[in-house]
């Protein structure tokens, strides 16, 4: 069944309700994150659920998770199935992580690769990509040179703001500005080389990261379509708008409705229902061998 939102598990008190997770206190040190099969667009939470979506969600970050341990300590814990209720087991087992909670850091790192979205608008019009100058001539969809950082400044109710290198800096340090830079770009250089070999670009994708103690640990998901901008090769044209393995399809059937992007989104009709889950399910397919049907 897909899970819209979850109940208020015995003994387990919300620590967040987000737009697509729910999380819950397990002690003071330790969360549990369940992924619901909630969707969000344009920052909006859309009543219809896509099933399949947050299983997608879940196994996706384990994988990379588990595959990018050399590159960064994440928040990943073993899982104790005796803390999830009896009744929801089966079912959040496989789309919950138990985590260890870290003092978040209020920043989205973003990284991007190729240009599109928001970064295409803003060089098509000042040249630059979040402040900084760009070679001219890029095209749309284009690669850059070399992977970019762009960090974002979370915004937990509206839509997060963009801030430049040097302001990030100034809110957190520059020790620590350059590592979150460094491994950004490591971790988006690991993923897209092996999404590269699955005939899969990685656009763009942004992190989360945290402190656990003295320990600068990534939190949150990775790698997955909701955080990320996977492109089949196959279909990419430079010069030409590319179309994400997932969500994009969800935002262009949105584009031809006259809702002005806030609350309260639109119903989704069953075929866009079917065709999201079915993208969601072949990206984890396609890039991390996951056979979630
Ligand atoms: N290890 C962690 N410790 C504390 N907070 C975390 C951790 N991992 C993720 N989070 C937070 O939990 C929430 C996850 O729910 P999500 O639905 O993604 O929220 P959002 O609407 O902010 O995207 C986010 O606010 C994220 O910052
Ligand atoms: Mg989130």
């Amino acid at each position: 069944m897909p899970v819209m939102t979850t109940a208020i598990a015995d003994g387990l008190r919300v620590f967040r309700r987000g737009k697509v997770r729910d999380t819950f206190e397990l002690d003071d040190d330790t969360l549990l994150m369940v992924a619901t099969d909630r969707l969000s667009a344009f920052d909006v939470v859309l009543p219809t659920p896509i099933p399949d979506k947050g299983r997608v969600l879940t196994q996706m970050s384990r994988w990379w998770f588990d595959k990018t341990g050399h590159i960064s300590p994440n928040h990943l814990l073993e899982d104790d199935p005796e803390i999830i209720p009896a009744a929801d087991r089966d079912d959040w087992l496989q789309r919950s992580m138990r985590v260890r909670r870290a003092e978040r850091i209020d920043i989205e790192c973003v990284v991007r690769g190729f240009i599109s979205g928001s970064g295409w608008k803003e060089y098509r019009t000042e040249g630059t990509l979040a402040g900084e100058a760009l070679p001219a001539g890029l095209l749309e969809s284009g690669k850059l040179d070399h992977p970019r950082f762009t960090p974002a400044a979370k915004n937990d109710t509206g839509h997060d703001v963009n801030i430049s290198r040097a302001n990030l800096a100034d809110v957190v340090g520059t020790a620590l500005a350059q590592s979150l830079e460094q491994v950004s770009i490591d971790l988006y250089n690991f993923a897209a080389a092996h999404a590269e070999s699955r005939g899969v670009y990685l656009a763009d994708t942004k992190f989360e990261f945290g402190f656990i103690g003295e320990e600068l640990t990534l939190i949150d998901e990775i790698f997955t379509p909701d955080s990320s901008r996977f492109w089949e090769i196959s279909q990419w044209q430079e010069g030409e708008a590319a179309t994400s393995m997932d969500k994009q399809f969800v935002r262009d059937f949105l584009e031809t409705l006259t809702w002005d992007k806030t609350p309260p989104g639109p119903e989704l009709p069953y075929d866009v229902v079917e065709g999201t889950r079915r993208r969601y399910l072949e990206a984890a397919h396609r890039i991390c061998d996951l056979d979630l049907q």
